[in-house]
């Protein structure tokens, strides 16, 4: 059957050959713009497909003359072109291997594939840069053996599907181009047919380095960057806090890390004053004020500690123009701290002992300590304060400071500390 269908394409393609006897000469492309179907065409199409209805066009209703004459005018040059023995008395492979050239023009005759010849077996394509999605004209050659497709850019999906049909196909090659990635379901069936020497770098298996990257990043990148993300935000929250955004702090809460960052790792520089119990800094905060910070070095228990904040909590209330603002304390296991804000001046009796100054800037200075006084009497009665000349601050525009306190509502005043 298949020699006897073999035996009318040629018959036809003589029929081409000795009706225009210039086939041959000119290209493919000129040749299908200048040749006519003989008169008798007709007549022969009819013929042939009365001897053999196997061959393809004879299926084809309603028949397009044009171009099935178009169809057999590109199999004549698509034969010489693939180098068969003997165009004349069969046609039995395609080959355009390495002719990047005209490989692509021949795919683009779509009435030719929709007539393939049924006397081909083998279709190269290989090594031709061919771009774009699966040449799926190529699969209407329902009766290949042999499809080689290697060597090109052909990407998207392949038609699967398609494949079951051509069940003579014995040899695939598919290999080096740049398909999607399949899916598994798809590949088993094809792999009972061929194995994976017809796949490789096809861009249709899974890659395996890929799987071994993705692998590697899950065992181990990605619990080391878990690891530190959760280190990155315990810094964050227990050690540098100024660094979250202002909603997320907790107010007037230090830690002695923030501490160290605004004194510069408590530079000797910055120390302001030193004496038993309590060293004082001067500091920058990273929002940029300013800053005097004291450090009370004794080792305190758990219940002091506790108490030490409380009354922190308490003092960061105050707010009144002559006493000191506390902005915040630092009350860890390992530092107690609190955070004033600056105010750039003197205590009142180093103001005293320079010169006398004139009794109209004391009475200025009395009365703001009187402020303050009337203050803290009003609104809070449990904090009581030291009025000692040299806790008493005094700013340059000569704006007294109360800046000792002591918190006598609870506990003995011997126990309660003093800011
Ligand atoms: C047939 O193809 C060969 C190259 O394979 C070419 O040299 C020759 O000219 C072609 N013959 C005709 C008649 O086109
Ligand atoms: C071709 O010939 C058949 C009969 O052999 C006829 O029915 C048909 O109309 C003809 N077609 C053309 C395009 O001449
Ligand atoms: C692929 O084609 C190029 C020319 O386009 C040629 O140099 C090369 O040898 C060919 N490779 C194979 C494996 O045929
Ligand atoms: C496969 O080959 C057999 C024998 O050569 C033939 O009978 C059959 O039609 C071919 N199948 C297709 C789909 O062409
Ligand atoms: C794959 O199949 C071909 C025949 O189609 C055979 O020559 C080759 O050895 C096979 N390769 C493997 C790895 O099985
Ligand atoms: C497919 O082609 C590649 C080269 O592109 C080659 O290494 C491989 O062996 C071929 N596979 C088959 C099944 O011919």
């Amino acid at each position: 059957m298949a020699a006897m269908s073999e035996n009318f394409i040629v018959f036809f393609l003589l029929t081409m050959t000795t009706c225009s006897s210039v086939i041959f000469s000119a290209s493919v492309i000129e040749d299908l713009n200048t040749l006519h179907p003989p008169l008798d065409f007709n007549s022969t199409i009819s013929k042939n497909c009365h001897l053999n209805p196997s061959l393809r066009y004879c299926s084809a209703s309603p028949m397009d003359l044009i171009e099935i004459f178009k169809s057999s005018i590109v199999a004549s040059h698509l034969c010489n072109e693939s180098r068969n023995p003997n165009c004349v008395e069969s046609f039995p492979k395609i080959d355009l291997r390495s002719r990047p050239k005209i490989a692509p023009l021949y795919l683009s005759f779509h009435f030719f594939w929709k007539y393939c010849p049924l006397s081909i077996h083998s279709i190269d394509l290989s090594n031709n840069s061919l771009k774009g999605s699966f040449p799926v004209d190529v699969l209407e050659c329902k009766q290949i053996e042999v499809l080689d497709l290697s060597r090109n850019e052909l990407d998207g999906e392949v038609p699967f599907r398609i494949f079951s049909d051509i069940t003579n196909l014995t040899v695939l090659n598919l290999s080096n181009n740049k398909f999607t990635e399949s899916k598994m379901s798809d590949l088993e069936l094809f792999f009972k047919r061929f194995n994976s020497s017809s796949f490789i770098s096809s861009g249709l298996l899974p890659d395996h380095r890929k799987y071994q990257m993705k692998a590697v990043i899950l065992l181990f990148v990605f619990p080391i960057l878990v690891i530190v993300v959760v280190w990155f935000l315990w810094w964050l929250c227990f050690h540098r806090p100024d660094f979250l955004p202002r909603m997320l702090r907790r107010k007037h809460k230090f830690t002695p890390a923030m501490l160290r960052a605004a004194t510069g790792g408590f530079l000797k520089k910055n120390l302001i004053v030193k004496c038993k119990g309590v060293d004082i800094y001067s500091g920058v905060l990273r929002d940029g004020t300013e800053v005097r910070i004291e450090i009370y070095g004794n080792e305190i228990a758990r219940e002091s500690r506790k108490e030490f904040i409380d009354e922190c909590k308490i003092l960061t209330q105050l707010s009144h123009k002559n006493l000191v603002k506390l902005l915040g304390w630092c009350g860890n296991r390992r530092m107690r701290a609190i955070v004033i804000e600056w105010s750039e001046g003197e205590s009142v009796d180093m103001w005293l002992s320079r010169s006398p100054p004139p009794w109209k800037h004391r009475l200025k200075v009395a009365k703001g300590v009187l402020e303050g006084m009337l203050y803290l009497q009003e609104e809070w009665p449990g904090v009581d304060y030291d009025l000692r000349t040299n806790s008493l601050l005094l700013t340059r525009k000569l704006v007294p400071l109360i800046s000792r306190f002591k918190l006598g509502h609870r506990n003995s005043s011997s126990k309660s500390k003093s800011i």
